[in-house]
């Protein structure tokens, strides 16, 4: 099962702060956009490098440079675009796609309203954002129509993980590394991470 947290002391401090209640929405947004760029340098570790001639302004030399796949982030609407911004940050040269998705109250189950995502995927690694893996139904949902969109390299990014939602993402997609933050210790009735952070999209968006 391949899912890597990122126990890095400023990772988990912010992560810490944002858990907060009392933490403001403009405090929420900055630290899940600086929280996102670190586990995108994380999500990164193992892209692909060669090497090319440059000059310096002292010398020539062969310096390592990014190869191989170029990147596409796909964020799940709503909240995934608060990460997204802080891998962009990162990563500015990389495609985006947008994948509306919501989970219905009731029945917990992803319903899509929005899918656009670069025509080129299947020749890109695909970073997919979104905050929380709760249930799992929205990762399943998501990466099943990134499938069939043709994207064949792909990792999962979240802020927090429920130990249902990683068993049921590694169950369906064991090819999929996941990188989150924290890993919480379960899901409420209401399908809620606990003890979590609360509704991430309401907490960024309102
Ligand atoms: C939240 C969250 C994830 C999803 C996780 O989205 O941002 O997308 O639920 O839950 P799951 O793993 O049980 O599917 P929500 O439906 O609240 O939409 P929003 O991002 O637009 O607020």
């Amino acid at each position: 099962q391949d899912t890597h947290v990122i126990d890095h002391p400023l990772v988990q401090h912010k992560l810490s702060v944002a858990r907060n209640r009392d933490t403001t929405t403009d405090n929420f947004r900055r630290l899940v956009r600086e929280i996102a760029a670190m586990l995108a340098y994380e999500a990164t570790r193992d892209l692909p490098v060669e090497h090319a001639d440059i000059h310096t302004p002292i010398t020539t030399c062969r310096v390592p440079v990014i190869s191989g796949k170029k990147l596409c982030l796909v964020s799940i609407l709503r909240a995934g675009n608060g990460m997204l911004d802080g891998m962009i940050d990162l990563l500015p040269n990389a495609r985006v796609g947008h994948i509306g998705l919501y989970r219905d109250p009731e029945t917990l189950e992803a319903v899509e309203y929005y899918f656009k995502v670069p025509d080129d995927i299947a020749e890109r690694m695909v970073i997919v954002v979104d905050p929380m893996l709760a249930t799992g139904n929205t990762a399943l949902a998501a990466l099943s129509r990134l499938k069939e969109a043709g994207a064949t390299s792909l990792k999962y990014v979240c802020l927090l993980a429920s130990p249902e939602g990683l068993a049921a993402l590694h169950g369906a997609y064991p090819d999929v590394v996941v990188v989150t933050a924290a890993i919480d210790r379960c899901l409420d009735e209401h399908g809620y991470i606990v003890p979590g952070l609360g509704d991430a999209g309401d907490r960024i968006f309102g």
